[in-house]
């Protein structure tokens, strides 16, 4: 009895202490151009220290930016950090050089501006740096921003959706910091918790039914959401749209990349506060974030334990229920949208996909990960893919911990995991996927709309880790019925990148090279000398100052070109 009454007494303390800083919610940028300025900044998450960020338009994280599907827009990112970076808007369908991915890198003090046209379903998705080896530390330091996209299908149902009052984002993430209170970036002793880069958050919500788009923008770690009291919610949409009717669940596990929408109750609570929690105690080993990320007590991962939050339980946010709002909405919809999956009959080809650790034994989590035996390589092209093309994706995890695998340009469905049919709330559109040890997991997607014979997408574990570690793809997408004059560019090849002195570029079927030149990103062009080989040309670089550049190749067939960083 005095067991409990002290249990009781603490978890009202531990709640009392917990719910004391108010949720930051970022603030709203509505096209169609939108303004991002990427800046150093200082957060006081502990009093009397602050902590060295980066955000975008202020300290950390970024504005959401309101999209409506069929808008063209244009988007202006200065990068003003001091280090090179890219902006990559994750799950939008955009043309490759749009996609922000490692290739199209942005200067310090330099803008880059892509313009494209809205094409995506409604739902949640977002934007963060992707430059190889630099993406965890540039969002592990703040930068990550949410994309919201509507559209006339979304309108048209009766959803809370007054951003910040009942439709609220939530960026999970965890952090690890050091004596100093800095940020460290490459480390498994993240053990603060965070909600919108606030600790302990508290957020009041109406007595209705709240929405809130979850967001798992941490660098490893999986959450097992769920709210107190075991209160059912029910999810309505995934990483690229609402699903065919709300799923009620009481448990949701959301890996990095991958985002929900999930509808909350709130009738009858008002005067109360319920948690959103990680229920992580109840997380299968081989997830970040269990009591053992690999399979079990043999495998060991550096740092890892102990830290509070591996297989424990813990709050993320308080929801503070209090009046309802004029116009709120009441009840859950009993259907959505409808989805019509790609059925596997119509795939051109399966592509076999085998994730394994780079080494093998009791150490294997503590390496760097492969896909079909292989690490991320900037001058490889893992894949050529013929547009429009149908494809089976077949992914089969042979390491001991799970792998959220996300995939650039195209949003893909579930076929199966292990030869059965997902769960309904699996059958929506995604564009990560997590994969347990063991596991294969078969998605289908089509590649439609963009191609381009020279700048890639990219595929790859969304733990930022095992990304900036080479656990990355490329492919291009290619038109076999466009016109374009590139014949040599499917055996072209520029090395190495980054380099020194000389690049070569390998042209097998080369005609007459006519001319070579850099172009750096501020348009400014530079003759290079280069000389003609057997298989390609070898350019000569060595004057250039220290940058990136666009190296093209003129030739009598067409220009080859391709980024390259100078050092
Ligand atoms: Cu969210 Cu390639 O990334
Ligand atoms: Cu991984």
């Amino acid at each position: 009895m005095k067991k409990y009454l002290l249990l009781a007494a603490s978890l009202f303390f531990y709640n009392l202490a917990f719910a004391q800083n108010a949720l930051l919610i970022p603030p709203v940028l509505n096209g169609p151009v939108y303004n991002l300025n990427l800046q150093p900044g200082t957060v006081n998450f502990f009093a009397g220290t602050a902590t060295q960020t980066l955000g975008v338009n202020g300290n950390i994280l970024g504005p959401t930016l309101i999209m409506q599907k069929g808008d063209s827009i244009t988007l202006n990112v200065t990068n003003q950090i001091a280090d090179t970076t890219t902006i990559h808007w994750h799950g939008l369908h955009v043309a490759p050089y749009n996609d922000g991915g490692p290739h199209t890198v942005i200067l310090p003090n330099t803008t880059w501006s892509p313009t494209f046209t809205v094409r995506d379903h409604a739902s949640t998705y977002w934007y963060h740096p992707h430059l190889h080896h630099k993406t965890n530390e540039h969002v592990s330091k703040g930068i990550a921003g949410f994309i919201i996209v509507r559209d006339n299908d979304e309108a048209a149902l009766s959803l809370p959706r007054t951003y910040g009052v009942d439709d609220i984002p939530l960026v999970l993430q965890t952090k690890d910091f050091d004596a100093n209170n800095q940020i460290v970036v490459m480390s498994n002793n993240d053990d603060v918790a965070m909600v919108n880069a606030t600790i302990n958050p508290f957020v009041q919500v109406p007595a209705q039914v709240v929405r809130l788009r979850l967001l798992n923008g941490s660098s490893q770690r999986v959450f097992n959401i769920g709210l107190t009291n075991n209160q059912p919610f029910h999810v309505i949409g995934t990483d690229g749209g609402l699903l065919n009717n709300p799923i009620s669940l009481t448990r949701y596990i959301i890996s990095p990349g991958e985002r929900a929408e999930i509808l909350v109750d709130l009738n009858n609570l008002q005067g109360q506060t319920i948690h959103l929690m990680s229920y992580a105690s109840e997380l299968a080993n081989g997830y970040y974030g269990a009591t053992y990320p690999g399979m079990g007590p043999g495998l060991v991962m550096t740092g890892y334990n102990p830290n509070p939050l591996n297989g424990a339980n813990f709050n993320l946010l308080a929801l503070q229920v209090v009046a309802p709002i004029p116009g709120g909405i009441s009840t859950i919809p009993s259907s959505l949208v409808s989805n019509t999956p790609i059925p596997a009959a119509q795939s051109n080809i399966t592509r076999n996909l085998t994730f394994m650790p780079a080494q093998m034994g009791p150490n294997q989590l503590n390496g760097d990960f492969m896909i079909n035996n292989a690490m991320f390589d900037m001058n490889v092209i893992n894949y050529t893919i013929p547009l429009n093309n149908t494809e089976i994706w077949t992914l089969t995890n042979q390491s001991a911990i799970s792998h959220p695998f996300h995939i650039h340009d195209v949003p893909f469905y579930i076929l199966d995991r292990n030869g059965q049919t997902p769960p309904p709330v699996e059958q929506g559109r995604k564009d990560v996927v997590m994969v347990r040890p063991q596991e294969v997991v078969r998605f289908i997607t089509q590649f439609t709309t963009f191609s381009d014979p020279m700048v890639p997408y990219m595929y790859h574990c969304h733990m930022l880790t095992h990304e900036d570690g080479g656990m990355m793809g490329q492919f291009i997408v290619s038109n076999p019925n466009s016109t374009s004059s590139i014949p040599a560019y499917e055996g072209c090849r520029f090395y190495p990148n980054p380099t020194h002195g000389v690049l070569m570029v390998q042209m097998d079927n080369a005609s007459n090279i006519n001319y070579t030149e850099a172009i750096a990103l501020n348009g400014q062009k530079t003759w290079l000398p280069f000389e003609q080989q057997q298989h390609g040309i070898v350019i000569q670089l060595s004057a250039l100052p220290t940058g990136n550049y666009l190296i093209a190749v003129h030739t009598d067939n067409g220009v080859v070109q391709r980024m390259i960083s100078k050092y």
